[in-house]
């Protein structure tokens, strides 16, 4: 059969499905169009997609030979899964191959947000580092702190529980119990403005969906303490950006740590002027080893998938009933 790759992604995914089928790599190193897509989708089998990949109804209309979409992402918010359905089309994704990668990268930056550390290696390069001084850099203590942990899921979870070592008092928030950090941590579920108000630093860890759609714009940052932090490595429509700018402008709260934005790959001009903020280019996930094992996950679920078999990460298994 013939797949359609929307980019290069590690070879050791490429080379599995070259075993098995054919294959055609978008040829540019840039994100393709919706029309790009189309095209390479013509006369293919399978999709496999990345995460700036705009799945629509029209991309899987599109070629009527479509079996199975495999996405090189846990996140599937940019794929018509109500549509793939009409189709009988499976959908997988790659869970749980990522989850200490984005949890280490929620770390890294809260704690480059705590103690400010790329201002801080701004200011030593460019030489205005004049000795030590009582009052020189001051940030955030983290240890003892309250975390606040919204969205209890594999990688909230995983954040959390790296939380060990720093002796913090956690809080979450979660449609359901999370028997793992009741256990492990003795910490209690709360609401979101809870969690808000008493937290020290507040990481976000829920998909993308109608009902996490801005979960965090004014009133939410308004209840947050002046000296928190807010950390997201989910995705950046779950927080109102322009809320966020006003907050960081206007010292609502201390600082931000940012993987993601809600136009990507349009970052809001404003942000990138403050030195409250730390932005990363939504690489929470990319490690070699992450990013080796995503490939070949996303690879093995479409080669199950064009074998007309359930694929062992689907998203959309009742198809299958
Ligand atoms: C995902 O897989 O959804 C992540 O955002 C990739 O970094």
């Amino acid at each position: 059969m013939k797949v359609f790759v929307t980019r290069r992604i590690p070879e050791p995914g490429l080379e599995l499905l070259k075993k098995e089928h054919e294959i055609e790599v978008f040829p540019y190193d840039r994100i393709p169009t919706k029309d790009e897509i189309i095209e390479g989708l013509k006369g293919k089998d399978g999709l496999l997609c990345l995460l700036t990949d705009p799945i629509d109804r029209d991309v899987i209309f599109s070629e009527p030979n479509l079996k199975m979409i495999a996405s090189y992402a846990v996140g599937y918010d940019n794929i018509d899964i109500k549509a793939a359905m009409e189709r009988n089309i499976p959908v997988s994704n790659t869970p749980g191959v990522l989850t200490d990668a984005t949890a280490e990268m929620a770390w890294a930056l809260l704690f480059s947000v705590a103690r400010r550390t790329v201002e801080g290696d701004k200011f030593t390069r460019a030489g205005k580092f004049k000795g030590w001084a009582p009052m020189l850099m001051m940030g955030q203590d983290v240890s003892n702190k309250t975390l606040g942990v919204i969205g209890a899921g594999r990688i909230g979870t995983a954040f959390a529980l790296k939380s060990k070592g720093f002796n913090m008092n956690v809080l979450y928030v979660n449609d359901r119990i999370n028997e793992t950090l009741e256990r492990e941590l003795g910490v209690k579920k709360v609401d979101l403005p809870e969690a808000l108000k008493k937290s020290d630093y507040i990481s976000l860890h829920v998909p993308l969906n109608k009902s996490t759609h801005h979960m965090i714009g004014e009133k939410e940052l308004k209840m947050m303490k002046k000296t928190a932090v807010l950390i997201n490595t989910s995705r950046g429509p779950i927080v109102d950006e322009k809320a966020l700018v006003k907050a960081l402008k206007e010292k609502w709260i201390f600082g931000a740590g940012l993987d993601v934005y809600e136009h990507e790959p349009t970052i809001s001009k404003e942000l990138t002027k403050l030195e409250n903020v730390i932005i990363q280019p939504h690489s929470a996930s990319a490690t070699i080893e992450t990013r080796t094992k995503m490939a070949t996950m996303a690879a093995e679920n479409m080669l199950v998938g064009l074998k007309g078999e359930i694929p062992p990460n689907c998203v959309n298994p009742e198809i299958f009933q």
